[in-house]
């Protein structure tokens, strides 16, 4: 019987009440699975269990992956399938079907809370790395979920913001990424919680409805956010199909409650008319983060949906519509036949590698200052205030349990002679869904580290490696850029005491840095992951990393083109105005001629590179969308390995009238190892897309005139150029 055949029959048997089950969710019975469906038993249809998250499964104990803006920054799409792969391994290996990842949200802010959970600024960037994710995780036989559809770029009031963004920027910046991965495959969307000049996106008809399924042909489900629902009658129209997690939070907790479950069973606040319970009102209002939804009511798809049906008010095809989507999901998976999908088993070790392999590529050197890599026999003084813990990952829906962790003091303790630790300042919070009561209070009854012997300890050792670190989380932006606590002044002090002082950057997305000129060398490395140490030690002891920037290091906030207006964010009167357009990241820094503590695209490597012979031909309209065909030899000119991100960027001609445009975008990008000496010719296939813009009236176009096209190592290294006419 063929997949339709299969679905189509299966949507004839059911009943209405058996339709209204493969909408909404409920808690799992287990308490593993994020969002859960209990499927419908008499038609063979099983339970469906969904798990977030994009840096490892959040059940039970899991490989903790980097972050994502460490995948991003290794401008490496075949890891990126890896790092799929090994995911959906993982998520199959704990019984469930579908992970909640990727998050394709472009960093816009960056402060944003959750950047550590994307890929880049950059829309080119996002989705090629974002769908190669895709095509691992489906590969494996699991549905990826592209997060959070759209313009989710703040975390500040993201569940009543309204994003007012016009048509361009969201067709060339904030579209391209969640475009992407449903060419790649991806089996769901999931709505973000904000407002898209007006309508909330789990009933936005014309970005649902009109973009992703008319325009894109998308035929998978559209999930919603966690208690991202506000209307039954406007969700079911606006093509949601599937409204999570349908189940109140404290259901959550019953399992472990027979109190909770009798008050759960009286509904009193159904009984009382009183929904949201007035008593959860207060809790959002008094307690609850400016960026927690509120999760009451929670079941628009249950009785309220039933009474629509029932009355008319939507009609039981537009339900059946989504029903077909869930049962198509569940046949994608092979889950109609009967029977379940094998779980691996999976080789924890092999997963810990993958980990550690990431949060090597993911590394960026930002400055090396003649100081690294280490020769491996200098003493070494550890220094910082959380440098005994692995920085597994930010706060949030993303949080993972590791299977084990390496801290950066025993990643160093492995390759070093000596390694003295000092934490010199206050423990860094690392926010956590799952903070015990107390444990803020506890963290500041904890002793005050000694500031002086930390000092002493850098003055006494060959070189000095300090570990600093922010606190990001889900449901709050971080307050500004600066690092928290007393980590500048540590940094200044060892910096004093020791010339010989590498910076390890352990933080979400770019930071201020008061202290770069007094030291010798920085680190990026995001949040590495549970093999943060030994990925660490890796590249401080020579392996070439190989990172870029994913986003641009500013100096400051205000230098961002969000920077210095409130109307832009955190917005006002619960609208945010996207006015900066398509000058996102480095297209604002190059429009507004703002030089970047580091560009986008930026590393440094342990070799060194010459470009040379750039040529560019027109690739004519092939099928894979390549508009020109690019080539250039690089050479590695060290007596070391050394990995190169060979970046092109397009310069346009100027646009008609008094559209502008970047002064040049990300079109296209290789990355490649080259022994000492090695030449090699490297190809870049660069597709229609930076050659065009999106014109509001005539969709998107191709301005004749010159492009330029440029070669090189960052979107401000440009090695080699050579230019192309199109009429
Ligand atoms: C959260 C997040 C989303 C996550 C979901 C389930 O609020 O926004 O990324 O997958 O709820 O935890």
């Amino acid at each position: 019987m063929t997949d339709t055949g299969r679905v189509d029959a299966l949507l004839a048997e059911l009943t209405l009440d058996e339709k209204l089950r493969l909408v909404r969710g409920r808690s799992d019975p287990s308490g593993h699975a994020t969002g859960y469906l209990p499927g419908v038993d008499r038609l063979g249809v099983p339970p469906l269990g969904l798990v977030d998250g994009p840096l490892g499964v959040r059940d039970r104990e899991a490989t903790a992956f980097p972050a994502t803006l460490a995948l991003g920054a290794a401008w490496d799409p075949g890891l990126a399938r890896r790092a799929g792969r090994a995911l959906a391994v993982e998520t199959r290996t704990r019984g469930h079907d579908v992970v909640l990842a990727p998050g394709l949200n472009v960093v816009r802010v960056p402060t944003c809370g959750r950047n550590f959970e994307y890929l880049s600024e950059d829309p080119r960037l996002t989705a090629t790395v974002g769908a190669a994710v895709v095509e691992g995780i489906e590969g494996a036989g699991v549905a990826a979920t592209a997060k959070h559809f759209v313009a989710n770029n703040q975390e500040r009031r993201r569940d009543k913001i309204d994003a007012v963004v016009g048509e361009r920027a969201l067709r060339e910046i904030y579209l391209p990424g969640f475009r992407a991965a449903v060419d790649a495959g991806a089996s769901a969307v999931m709505t973000a919680y904000n407002r898209v000049n007006g309508p909330y996106m789990s009933e936005h008809r014309e970005l649902i409805e009109g973009v992703l399924r008319d325009e894109w042909g998308f035929d998978g489900v559209v999930v919603s956010d966690w208690w991202g629902t506000h209307d039954a009658g406007a969700a079911a129209e606006g093509g949601l199909d599937l409204e999570m997690p349908g189940a109140s939070p404290l259901d959550r907790l019953a399992p472990h409650s027979r109190a909770l479950r009798a008050m759960l069973r009286l509904r009193l606040s159904d009984r009382l008319g009183v929904d949201p319970p007035l008593s959860w009102h207060l809790f959002d209002r008094l307690v609850a983060d400016d960026g927690q939804p509120d999760p009451y009511p929670y079941d628009f798809f249950g009785d309220r949906l039933q009474r629509a049906v029932v009355d008319g008010i939507v009609q039981e095809s537009t339900l059946d519509r989504k029903v077909r989507h869930v049962l198509g999901l569940y046949e994608r998976l092979g889950l109609l036949g009967g029977g379940r999908p094998d779980s691996p088993a999976v080789d924890w070790e092999t997963h810990h590698e993958l980990a550690r392999e990431i949060a090597r590529r993911g590394t960026v050197l930002l400055e090396t200052g003649g100081l690294l890599p280490l020769e491996g026999n200098e003493s070494l003084a550890a220094v910082g205030p959380n440098a005994d813990e692995a920085k597994v990952g930010g706060g949030g829906s993303s949080e993972v349990t590791p299977t084990r962790t390496v801290s950066p003091v025993a990643g160093l303790r492995e390759r070093a002679p000596r390694v003295t630790f000092e934490r010199g300042v206050r423990r860094v919070a690392s926010p956590s869904m799952y903070d015990p009561p107390g444990s803020g209070l506890r963290r500041r009854l904890a002793p005050k580290p000694d500031f002086d012997a930390a000092v002493d300890a850098a003055a006494a050792a060959d070189v000095a490696v300090v570990v600093v670190q922010d606190g990001a989380t889900e449901g709050e932006d971080r307050d500004s850029m600066a690092l928290p606590g007393d980590q500048d002044s540590l940094v200044d002090a060892v910096a004093d005491a020791n010339r010989r002082t590498v910076v390890v950057c352990r933080t979400s997305g770019p930071v201020e840095m008061p202290w770069i000129d007094d030291v010798a060398a920085v680190v990026q490395t995001w949040y590495p992951g549970q093999a943060d140490g030994a990925a660490l030690a890796d590249v401080l002891y020579g392996a070439d990393p190989g990172g870029r920037l994913p986003v641009t290091f500013g100096r400051r906030f205000a230098d961002y083109p969000v920077g210095d207006d409130e109307r832009r964010y955190p917005g006002v009167h619960e609208h945010v105005h996207y006015d900066e357009g398509v000058f996102v990241g480095y297209r604002g820094f190059d429009r507004d001629g703002v030089a970047p503590l580091f560009p986008f695209g930026h590393g440094r490597s342990y070799a060194e590179f010459g470009y040379e012979n750039l040529t560019v031909e027109r690739g004519g309209e092939r099928d894979d969308g390549t508009a020109l065909d690019a080539s250039v030899i690089v050479e590695n000119r060290a007596d070391r390995p050394g990995r190169e991100v060979v970046q092109a960027y397009v310069e346009p001609p100027p646009a008609p009238g008094t559209v502008i445009r970047p002064e040049r975008e990300l079109a296209g990008f290789a990355t490649v190892e080259l022994d000492g000496g090695e030449r090699r010719r490297v190809s870049l296939s660069l597709p229609r897309g930076p050659l065009t813009r999106y014109d509001e009236r005539d969709g998107w176009t191709v301005d004749p005139g010159e492009y330029v096209v440029t070669a090189g190592r960052s979107s401000r290294d440009r090695r080699a150029r050579e230019s192309v006419t199109v009429d």
